[in-house]
């Protein structure tokens, strides 16, 4: 028996049996990893196209992590926990500063979370302060979150179904994701009794399969949204700090508040919800218990990591390098595995890719083939047949195209 299985079983043992996939061939447990290389315990090597959920945008042990772990010392001992919402960390203030300097202007004032998920909450609390009202559009195959709060929004009846009972109802309408002016005004007024708080929605819808929505769809939304006396919401937790080639998509739509995650935390639990100022003052002022919080929301280590991944994405021009280096890659996919009879789609910006096979499944066969072949790739959709290409922003070139070689093999 190999080590990653002997750990597997072990885990069977304490874990809930929902909560880890145990693929039936090529187990893998991480050991250790390094930039875009990941070894496991067996020592055997993977080519890391996922980056963690999309979090890793340096990579595994970036030099971010590095700085900072080499800034501890006996005189400097690390700060693990300052009591946030009571006493904050310079840390989580540095961070807070740096993620304003590098948003677009509008953003003015933020709130850190731990996941993706819990900035999306406070984007929605934020709505519903703000405008006093409740009710939310959101789409088909729309991902945003697991946390109850979160659930009633994200679309796959596979999570919400055994929960429905406890579910709020009546304050979230479902559109197909890029419906029009009418849809939306008739969503609008099926939500006539609690009124539209926000519409959301993610720029690329990551988990659906990488899925871009029509041009200029997100900008109208936020037409329809202000008519209505709501805001918009972007949910940038997948796509925001240069995954699609830019920091945040709100540079160019008339967003109100976008959530953000994984990438900002450099691969620590790190999220952040930021508005325009007016909407983020509709918050009670903190007379000594704030009415949001959590035990390690905005965390001193994560806030330390992710602010310098903030300033190597930017120092490095990382959107750039995401935006030619995703052009190249679809290059290379149309080239290798274009023509492929069950190839039916070949799409995305930047380095969130999705290569989409004609047959239900097949992209969740080929993440157990590509492991095989020494390669971390994950599939998305809601039918398994997208493979999503999100590697760290600074991977190298051959490394990625390598990648590609495997996956056209494997295929
Ligand atoms: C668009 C989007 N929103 C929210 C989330 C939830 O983030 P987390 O898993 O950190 O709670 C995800 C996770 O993949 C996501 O892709």
């Amino acid at each position: 028996m190999t080590l990653n299985q002997d750990f597997l079983d072990r885990l069977k043992i304490v874990e809930c049996h929902d909560s880890t996939y145990r693929p039936e061939k090529s187990p893998l447990v991480f050991s250790k990893a390094k930039g875009s290389l990941i070894w496991d315990v067996d020592g055997k090597e993977y080519i890391d196209l996922c980056a963690g959920f999309g979090a890793l945008a340096l990579g595994h042990a970036s030099e971010a992590l590095l700085e900072v772990t080499k800034g501890f010392s006996a005189d400097r001992p690390m700060v693990e926990h300052a009591m946030g919402d009571v006493y904050p960390s310079e840390e989580k203030i540095l961070f807070l500063e740096t993620l304003k300097s590098l948003l677009p202007s509008k953003y003015e004032i933020g709130a850190l979370a731990l996941g993706g998920g819990q900035a999306v909450e406070i984007a929605l609390k934020t709505a519903m302060l703000y405008t006093k009202k409740s009710g939310f559009i959101v789409f088909d195959d729309a991902y945003h979150g697991l946390d109850l709060g979160v659930l009633p929004l994200t679309a796959r009846e596979d999570f919400s179904g055994p929960f429905k009972n406890w579910l709020i109802d009546g304050h979230v309408e479902r559109l197909p994701y890029g419906a029009g002016n009418d849809q939306l005004l008739s969503a609008i007024k099926k939500l006539s009794h609690c009124g539209l708080a926000a519409i959301v929605a993610e720029p690329i819808q990551g988990r659906a399969g990488v899925r871009p929505p029509p041009k200029g769809w997100l900008s109208m939304l936020a037409d329809v949204a202000h008519a209505a006396g709501g805001l918009l919401i972007l949910d940038e937790v997948f796509t925001g700090f240069g995954r699609l080639g830019k920091i945040s998509t709100a540079e160019d739509v008339d967003a109100d508040i976008s959530a953000f995650g994984k990438a900002i935390g450099g691969g620590f639990p790190m999220s952040a919800c930021f508005a325009k100022k007016n909407i983020m003052a509709a918050w009670p002022e903190s007379s000594g218990e704030a009415i949001h919080t959590g035990t390690f929301f905005g965390h001193p280590f994560s806030a330390a990591v992710g602010r310098r991944t903030l300033i190597q994405i930017k120092n490095q021009n990382l959107m750039v390098r995401s935006l030619d280096l995703g052009d190249k890659v679809k290059g290379w996919l149309c080239a290798a595995i274009g023509h492929h009879p069950l190839v039916k789609d070949i799409r995305g910006q930047g380095l969130m890719i999705g290569v989409e096979f004609a047959k239900p499944g097949l992209a969740a066969k080929l993440m157990d083939d590509l492991r095989e072949k020494g390669v971390v790739a994950l599939p998305s959709g809601n039918t398994g047949a997208t493979l999503s290409i999100t590697p760290a922003l600074n991977i190298p070139e051959d490394l990625l195209k390598q990648g590609i070689e495997r996956l056209a093999q494997c295929l």
